[in-house]
């Protein structure tokens, strides 16, 4: 006999880009497991930047399976959402109705069967749409770091119901690293230290990024601290900025240039039988982003490729740190920890028996 529906999680989902198309996969794969365990995700509605796709009654479900898959060819092929006009049980709003319409869905569903609203945007715009959710009792799940990362009032306001939220993905992807510093918080376990690669520099220069990371953990250790508050040491020193030279001469000569002081550096350190990393370190009362020397044979030390590792320091954690290592990103991996997030909060839907 198959097992009895306990939870429907209805999901609102805030763009299909590489995390988003590949969570809908997920999502449509997984019916069977998630079956099993008798929960069902009912997509009620995706939103890309430009319009939002509903369906008609979100009360009593979701848009098909069929209609998702679909949705991801058609995005990953480059077209809008808005280019999905056919038959079906749903409705397509453009901006800004597109924006009003998720409000309404939060605002009915909040107040009776609840909603996931997950956000794998990569922009601070729907900072609002999220607060607004928590304000209607949903649950809200990030892949996004940027609406944690904004003003501290933000912050305050998107984690007030901390049981109804979930960013694990926002730093090293599927790792469970959010989780673990809650845990240890929540034990009454001090922190006095996290350091972590968190980053793959190609693609974060500046440490914009990982600045980002940093500063989602440290709010969690109860910083009270902005992205002004960060020290990070940028890869490229500020004459070769984006402010100062275009990114053609950058790629033409400025990557030259990086290459041969950092060989320096990256010597001497050697000399010293150490090696360079570019990760962030936390501790109580401060939140630093950069280059730092480290003994070849330690955990940071022997990283390789794009994994990301976390220590963390603690009183139970003190001269062996909890270590959590693994790969820190990829559309998959994200995708799979938001996933998960979503699973987590399953119940918070459960139905009276
Ligand atoms: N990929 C990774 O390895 C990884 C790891 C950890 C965290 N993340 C985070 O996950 C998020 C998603 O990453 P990604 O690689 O999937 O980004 P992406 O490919 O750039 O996709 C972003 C999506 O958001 C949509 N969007 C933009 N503004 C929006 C708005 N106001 N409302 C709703 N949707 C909006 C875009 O719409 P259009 O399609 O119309 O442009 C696009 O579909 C990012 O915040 C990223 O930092 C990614
Ligand atoms: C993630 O998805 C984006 C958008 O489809 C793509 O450009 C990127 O190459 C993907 N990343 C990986 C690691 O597959």
């Amino acid at each position: 006999m198959p097992t009895a529906v306990k939870s429907v999680l209805p999901v609102v989902l805030l763009g299909c880009g590489g995390v988003g198309r590949y969570l809908l996969r997920h999502i449509v794969s997984c019916r069977p497991l998630h079956a099993n365990q008798g929960v069902a995700i009912r997509v009620v509605g995706v939103a890309d930047s430009s319009s939002l796709l509903v369906a008609d009654d979100v009360n009593s479900s979701g848009l098909d399976d069929a209609l998702l898959t679909h949705l991801c060819a058609a995005k990953s092929a480059g077209s809008p959402l808005s280019s999905l006009l056919g038959q079906g049980n749903y409705q397509l709003f453009r901006n800004p109705e597109a924006r009003s319409k998720v409000i309404d869905a939060a605002t009915m569903l909040g107040r009776t069967t609840g909603l996931v609203l997950v956000d794998c945007s990569a922009t601070y715009d729907t900072v609002n749409l999220m607060k607004d959710a928590v304000g209607h009792g949903c649950c809200i799940v990030l892949a996004n770091k940027k609406p944690l990362t904004g003003a501290y009032e933000d912050f305050q306001k998107l984690v007030s119901n901390f049981r109804q939220i979930r960013f694990e993905s926002t730093v090293g992807a599927g790792l469970p690293v959010i989780a673990s510093v809650t845990r240890i918080v929540a034990s009454g376990d001090p922190i006095s230290r996290i350091v972590g690669s968190l980053s793959d520099p190609r693609d974060d220069l500046g440490g914009m990024d990982v600045a980002r990371k940093a500063l989602i953990l440290a709010r969690l250790l109860g910083q009270q601290i902005s992205m002004d508050n960060i020290n990070v040491e940028s890869l490229y020193p500020s004459e070769l900025g984006p402010d100062a030279v275009s990114t053609e001469d950058f790629l033409e000569s400025g990557l030259e240039q990086l290459d041969r002081s950092m060989e320096e550096r990256v010597k001497a350190a050697s000399s010293r039988g150490n090696v360079l990393r570019y990760v962030c370190e936390i501790g109580s009362k401060r939140c630093q982003v950069g280059l730092k020397e480290l003994p070849k044979d330690s955990v940071l030390g022997r990283l390789r490729g794009s994994d990301n590792v976390v220590e963390i320091y603690s009183r139970c954690y003190k001269s062996s740190p909890l270590v959590i290592q693994g790969a820190g990103a990829g559309n998959d991996t994200t995708a799979a920890g938001v996933l998960a997030d979503i699973m987590d909060l399953q119940d918070l839907f459960q139905k009276p028996a």
